[in-house]
């Protein structure tokens, strides 16, 4: 089966990262069907919500990082950055479903979403420090605004994982339910906005966003200081550390 599943019905379109033995980690080219994806739903009338899950297990440990020891995407048109704009710029309504791990990417996409629906087993984290990274996705400018400046201080200088109680206390996401059922009330909830009036459902989400128009700049400032991180001997250490099962050692 295909690594990035993708279904419509009832109005919804739904986006499933499917490769469970890397838990959904994400290559070049699954970016690239997300973003194909996000792309095609835009443009198809018929569609009026989307839904992001993961196969079960994880929703996503974030990018390959193999991926990025061995292709480091630099382009303005790599898969990820057509992908991060894809959801940062999606007219119509999206909803997550997040069961497992949500790494790196895997929460900053949430930020980007307009429902957050988390599992019991939900575990967050921006490990991009740990990582010798910087954030990415604007999380930079959003996280803050979302959940203040020293929780997001937290979570991004520390890089710790946290649970989905804690997730819905600071408003990343809208509720918890059991693991069983995280799928079927986000897509059934997309449900209820596919059936909404579409051009007031699309205006009433851009004027929300509209106060966020910074995100663009935001995210071509992380990208220039993500792409030079990717390739030092920093990032290099960590990630060669994580599938060396090790410590990494930094200076
Ligand atoms: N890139 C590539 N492979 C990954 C991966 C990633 N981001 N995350 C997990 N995997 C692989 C592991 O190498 C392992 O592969 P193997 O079975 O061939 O050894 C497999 O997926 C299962 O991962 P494992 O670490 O054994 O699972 P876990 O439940 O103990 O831990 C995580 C899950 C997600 C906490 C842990 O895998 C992790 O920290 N991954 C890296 C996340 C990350 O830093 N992402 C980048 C963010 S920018």
């Amino acid at each position: 089966m295909s690594e990035i599943v993708v279904q419509t019905s009832d109005g919804v379109l739904s986006i499933t990262i499917n490769r469970p033995d890397k838990k959904n980690a994400l290559t070049a080219a699954m970016y690239g069907a997300m973003a194909d994806a996000l792309d095609a739903g835009e443009a198809d009338a018929a569609v009026r919500a989307i839904v992001i899950a993961g196969a079960p297990g994880a929703f996503t440990a974030g990018n390959d990082l193999q991926d990025f020891l061995n292709n480091p995407p630099q382009g303005d048109n790599s898969p990820v950055f057509r992908f991060l704009r894809g959801i940062s710029t999606a007219s119509k309504p999206l909803v997550a479903a997040v069961t497992g791990v949500a790494v790196g990417v895997g929460s900053t996409m949430l930020l980007h979403c307009d429902l957050v629906y988390a599992a019991e087993s939900a575990k967050f984290s921006f490990p991009f420090v740990n990582l010798a990274l910087v954030p990415e996705a604007a999380s930079s400018l959003l996280l803050p605004r979302m959940v203040g400046y020293h929780k997001a201080a937290e979570m991004i200088l520390l890089g710790e994982p946290f649970d989905a109680a804690a997730a819905l206390a600071c408003g990343i996401a809208n509720a918890v339910c059991p693991d069983d059922r995280v799928v079927e009330t986000a897509m059934a909830t997309a449900r209820k906005l596919a059936a909404k009036p579409p051009t007031s459902l699309r205006l009433s989400k851009q004027l929300m966003k509209q106060a966020q128009n910074d995100v663009a700049g935001q995210m071509a400032a992380e990208g220039v200081h993500f792409k030079a991180q990717l390739t030092s001997a920093e990032a290099r250490e960590a990630m060669t550390a994580f599938f060396e099962k090790r410590p990494p050692k930094f200076g």
